[in-house]
């Protein structure tokens, strides 16, 4: 077990973050938000999501944020994708990156994305297919990994079981997400001994939501065991309208915090980085 030397931060503000927010935030003001964020040596952004608008209002402007950011060359914007009608619209865009997303917990799927584990899957076959023929990059998010509002205790096999199903189908990552923030370092470690037998480490990642403050103590023991993708939110926005519960995700800042202070390269300008929180928030809370 080493820590990795260079950790890629997977900045979910835009995205899980807003999709969250009561208010609808204007189409502008989140393409500012990008375009903030863009600027602070982040690599990947994920921008926004092509999900039916009538289950996520706040992102139907999906296209118009996706069109109206300045994308820079050495960053990746991707989208989140529910099934083929979202990846058709997103190609026409010109999208290059896509994160498909289901869960081992057959309840949360029910009412986030309205059928079972299985029929997930195979919607996200057909997603997966469409996407090779267009050589889009694909992750995978898994959520409730470590517990379900609906269900509770999910076990680690059933996880490993979903996630080595998704890496063969042909997910580039596995986003492993504590989505309602119930993880703590023992259970983050048994669920990471279990997934790590069947995948690489290299193509895991780490999503902690704060719930019970425990987010960052479990990155550091993903980091123990090498690795090197995390999910995070800047200003720790975010949730999940289908999750009861779900508190925002791990603040973007503070996980480059920890990162600086070990010493692990990220190649984000954390002072930037507080600037466009501070942003954000003064946009949605004036404050
Ligand atoms: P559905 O309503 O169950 O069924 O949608 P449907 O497929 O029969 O579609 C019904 C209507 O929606 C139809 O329109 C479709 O055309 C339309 P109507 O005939 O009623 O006018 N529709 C769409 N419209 C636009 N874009 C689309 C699309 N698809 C269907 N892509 C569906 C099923 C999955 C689409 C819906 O339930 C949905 O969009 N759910 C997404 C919910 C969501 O985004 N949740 C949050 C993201 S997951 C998350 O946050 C967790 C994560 O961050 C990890 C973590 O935190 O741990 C990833
Ligand atoms: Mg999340």
């Amino acid at each position: 077990m080493s820590f990795p030397s260079y950790v890629t931060l997977v900045e979910v503000g835009a995205r899980d973050g807003l999709q969250n927010e009561k208010e609808i935030i204007p189409t502008k003001v989140k393409i500012e938000f990008i375009n903030q964020l863009s600027e602070t040596g982040l690599s990947v952004i994920e921008a926004t999501s092509f999900v039916s608008p009538k289950a996520i209002p706040q992102l139907a402007d999906h296209a118009e944020v996706f069109m109206g950011i300045s994308k820079k060359e050495n960053v990746r914007y991707p989208v989140l994708i529910p099934n083929t009608l979202g990846l058709e619209q997103a190609l026409a865009l010109g999208i290059k990156e896509i994160a498909v997303f289901t869960s081992p917990s057959e309840q949360f799927n029910q009412h986030n994305i309205h059928c079972s584990v299985a029929e997930s899957i195979e919607r996200i076959k057909a997603v997966i297919t469409l996407a090779k023929n267009h050589q889009l990059r694909i992750r995978g998010y898994l959520s409730c990994t470590l517990g379900c509002p609906y269900e509770g205790n999910i076990e680690p096999e059933k996880v490993t079981d979903l996630a080595d199903k998704l890496f063969k189908e042909g997910c580039h990552e596995i986003s492993l997400g504590d989505t309602i923030g119930v993880g703590t370092p023992e259970t983050v470690k048994k669920l990471l001994e279990s997934v790590l037998k069947k995948i690489p480490v290299e193509n895991i990642a780490v999503h902690f939501h704060d719930t019970y403050g425990c987010a960052l103590k479990n990155i550091y023991v993903a980091l123990e065991y090498g690795i090197s993708i995390i999910d995070s939110s800047v200003a720790g926005l975010g949730g999940c309208p289908y999750a009861p519960g779900a508190t925002g995700n791990v603040a973007t800042e503070r996980v480059l915090y920890m990162l600086n202070d070990l010493g692990i390269k990220t190649g984000i300008d954390v002072d930037k980085l507080v600037h466009v929180g501070k942003f954000i928030n003064q946009q949605l809370h004036g404050k």
